[in-house]
């Protein structure tokens, strides 16, 4: 950091100065506000475990007429967020406003071209441009952080970087998306359907006016990728995750996978494996899955968010809590700032967001889809005539995929006739090659939905 008071970065040395850290804030929505009202509330214990008091001395939003329920009075007010990375009274910037690109990112590199350290919730930017900010924070030898741009309040990124840090990670999932995980146990308690519930959620405020990057995943694709990135070392490779939504589950879904023993839950999963060619390679899925009833994630309902790290000698780690809220989230943020205060005197935070060198960051080929190994349930809604079932056997026959058991159901008030299966464990690539065996079929009425089960 460029311009810290009385104190150089990187010199190595433990300094006594008690200088304050000096923040400036750029948006004030609900987590921007959470942060400071969290940074007043807890001013002194913060002081005390950073070293130094923490001092917002700038903040920007669009409106500056809003009221926030926070007291601006004491802060300078920009109107150009981005020009707050040149302001000689700033040491770390804290980007709330969100979007992968515009403002948030003009001033993301603003502020590393400055010097300062940046601290951000905003996973979009992040899972996008997260290598481009972290080489050019290491070429200058200031921190890049975002701790809340994964799982809200929960330290899954500082448990990977720090306490998980001495094990291989075999294998990395969880639930990353509090939207779809309140739609999805509020369904299953209310027996309601998708739409319905998605209305509620918009209403209570668990879901956006636009909820599309929740629902259909792209959210929890983006913490999926970062997550991958810091879990095996590799790039940031947001565009191989195979993303699926939760808008197709049903109420007939969830009955179904509930009277075979299962919950579905919208995961993220990321693994590692060899490829044919001895390199390493990586597979990245965010889809709705069948998560048996005594699985770990069973029991997180509700907008809670939970990751499973399987480490090497670590064993199983479950990380869980709030995925979202102004207070969850500002208490990732301050925390990052905490770290940052901490190591001002020693540049050693300035160093590794991944967990190693942004340089050293493999480039893994995606693993193929359906390379994978497992069971899954797959719904058909079909014609109610003779014949239609035994079609759907000779192509699941033809395909090598076996059928642990099945289900038909006529559909009250609906068109069609349910028809639901679960399979034998096989390669994922068989139910693919029997589905494409059914494509164009006048049988069916609608595209068939396939959920993959969640392994041990
Ligand atoms: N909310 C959560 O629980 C949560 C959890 C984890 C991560 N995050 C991430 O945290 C970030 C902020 O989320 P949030 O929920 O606090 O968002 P929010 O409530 O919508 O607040 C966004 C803030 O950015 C300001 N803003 C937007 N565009 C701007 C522009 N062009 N110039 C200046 N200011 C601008 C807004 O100003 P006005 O107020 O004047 O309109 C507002 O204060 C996002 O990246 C989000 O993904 C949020």
């Amino acid at each position: 950091m460029s311009d810290l008071p009385e104190t150089a970065a990187k010199s190595g040395t433990v300094s006594t100065s008690r200088q304050p850290l000096r923040i400036a804030l750029a948006g004030l929505g609900t987590v921007g506000a959470g942060v400071i009202r969290l940074v007043q509330a807890n001013a002194e214990l913060i002081a005390r475990r950073a070293g130094r008091p923490l001092q917002i001395t700038a903040v920007s939003a669009r409106d500056r007429s809003r009221d926030r329920g926070v007291d601006l009075s004491p802060f300078a007010w920009e109107d150009d967020m981005t020009a707050m990375a040149a302001r000689d009274d700033v040491d770390v910037v804290v980007e709330l406003v969100g979007g992968s690109d515009g403002p948030a990112l003009t001033l993301a590199r603003n502020a590393i071209a400055h010097g300062k350290a940046l601290v951000t919730a905003n996973k979009a930017m992040i899972a996008h441009h997260g290598m481009e900010l972290a080489r050019t924070a290491e070429a200058k030898g200031v921190a890049l952080r975002f701790e809340a741009a994964v799982a809200g309040g929960i330290p899954v990124i500082k448990g990977l970087r720090e306490g998980a840090a001495a094990n291989k990670v075999e294998r990395i999932y969880g639930i990353l998306n509090g939207t779809c995980n309140y739609i999805l146990s509020t369904m299953e308690d209310t027996g309601r359907d998708f739409g319905d519930v998605l209305a509620e959620a918009q209403t209570k405020g668990y879901a956006e006016a636009d909820p599309t990057f929740d629902i259909e995943g792209t959210d929890a694709a983006h913490k999926l990728s970062i997550l991958s990135a810091i879990a095996f070392g590799s790039q940031i490779d947001f565009a191989s995750v195979d993303t699926r939504g939760i808008s197709r589950i049903s109420a007939a879904d969830i009955a179904e996978a509930e009277a075979l023993g299962y919950i579905i839950r919208l995961i993220g999963m990321a693994e590692s494996d060899m490829g044919p060619d001895g390199k390493a390679r990586l597979f990245q899925r965010v889809q709705p899955h069948l998560v048996p009833r005594d699985n770990l994630l069973a029991h997180v309902d509700g907008a809670t968010n939970a990751v499973v790290v399987e480490g090497n000698f670590s064993g199983r780690l479950l990380f869980q809590g709030a995925g979202a809220g102004d207070g969850p989230t500002a208490s990732a943020v301050v925390a990052d700032i905490i770290d940052i205060a901490r190591g001002m005197d020693t540049g050693f935070e300035a160093d590794m967001s991944f967990s190693i060198s942004v340089n050293e960051l493999e480039t893994m080929a995606p693993a193929p889809r359906g390379h994978r190994l497992g069971r899954s349930y797959i719904r058909f809604i079909v014609a109610d005539r003779p014949g239609v079932l035994a079609e759907i056997a000779a192509a699941m026959r033809d395909a090598g995929v076996s059928i642990e058991s099945l289900i038909q159901k006529g559909q009250s008030g609906q068109q069609g006739v349910l028809v639901a299966m679960v399979t034998h464990e096989g390669p994922e690539s068989a139910v693919e090659k029997a589905l494409a065996l059914l494509d164009g079929s006048t049988s069916l009425v609608e595209p068939p939905l396939v959920l993959h089960i969640l392994g041990a």
